[in-house]
Parts: structure tokens; C-alpha cells; sequence
């Protein structure tokens, strides 16, 4: 278990993703007002940054091909691939993610630097 504190509640915008870099990992970040889901930013299909994606409920849509995706589990819902994700808790107004325990299989190249622009840096 790996679990690294990412940002704040108050950081986090409602119906937004935000990538965070935590020890060289990158993490994109979703709070859709109610709950908070992690998970890798980089499509499992051509690394498209999925925070530009279109986000309802518990789903994102890649705004390159289409592919949909369940953001609390990784399921690909319109495809036979997995989005990685990650277990979240809130403490005292701070988001921690667990980096080991993945809920689902995805890609590995999350140490990427796709988007450095986007990314809001961490320590
Ligand atoms: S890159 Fe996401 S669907 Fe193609």
C-alpha cells in the first residue's frame, strides 16, 4: 500500500479532472460533486489526456475516438480495455490516493510527460 496525499479538496473543481504529478506518477483526479475518483490520465487506446474527455456520472469519453470508460472501477464500456484507477480517501479536506492497490489493469506508461503543460505539480 502507497498511499501519497495528491492535493486539497478546495483544489479540485466540481465536473472538472486535474492531473497532479505525485513522486513522478501522474494522476488525473475527478470530482463530480459528490465523490472523488483517481485515475491514469493517458487512454488506453492512443494516449489522448482524458481529463479533456466528457465526464457523466461515473463515465468518461475520450474526445479523440470515443472510448468510453467507467472511472470508479476501469472498465472499458465500449471497449475490450481497462482504464487504470486508483482507491481514494478524504481526510481532514486532504485527498490521498493508494498507488499500489490499482482496481483495474491499464496501460503502464503513466511516467510519461504527455501533458506538462496541464499537470499542477506536487512537492
Ligand atoms: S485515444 Fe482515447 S479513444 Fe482513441
Amino acid at each position: 500500500m502507497i498511499v501519497k496525499k495528491v492535493c486539497d479538496l478546495t483544489s479540485l473543481k466540481k465536473g472538472r479532472a486535474t492531473v497532479f504529478r505525485v513522486s513522478g506518477k501522474q494522476v488525473a483526479v475527478y470530482f463530480d460533486g459528490k465523490e472523488i475518483f483517481a485515475f491514469s490520465p493517458f487512454c488506453p487506446h492512443a494516449r489522448a489526456n482524458l481529463t479533456k474527455g466528457t465526464f457523466q456520472g461515473h463515465e468518461v469519453r475520450c474526445h479523440w475516438h470515443g472510448w468510453r470508460f467507467n472511472i470508479k472501477d476501469g472498465e472499458g464500456l465500449n471497449n475490450d480495455a481497462n482504464l487504470k484507477t486508483y482507491p481514494v480517501t478524504v481526510q481532514d479536506g486532504e485527498i490521498f490516493v493508494d498507488f499500489e492497490e490499482q482496481q483495474a489493469e491499464g496501460n503502464s506508461i503513466d511516467n510519461e510527460d504527455l501533458f506538462m503543460s496541464e499537470i499542477k505539480w506536487k512537492e
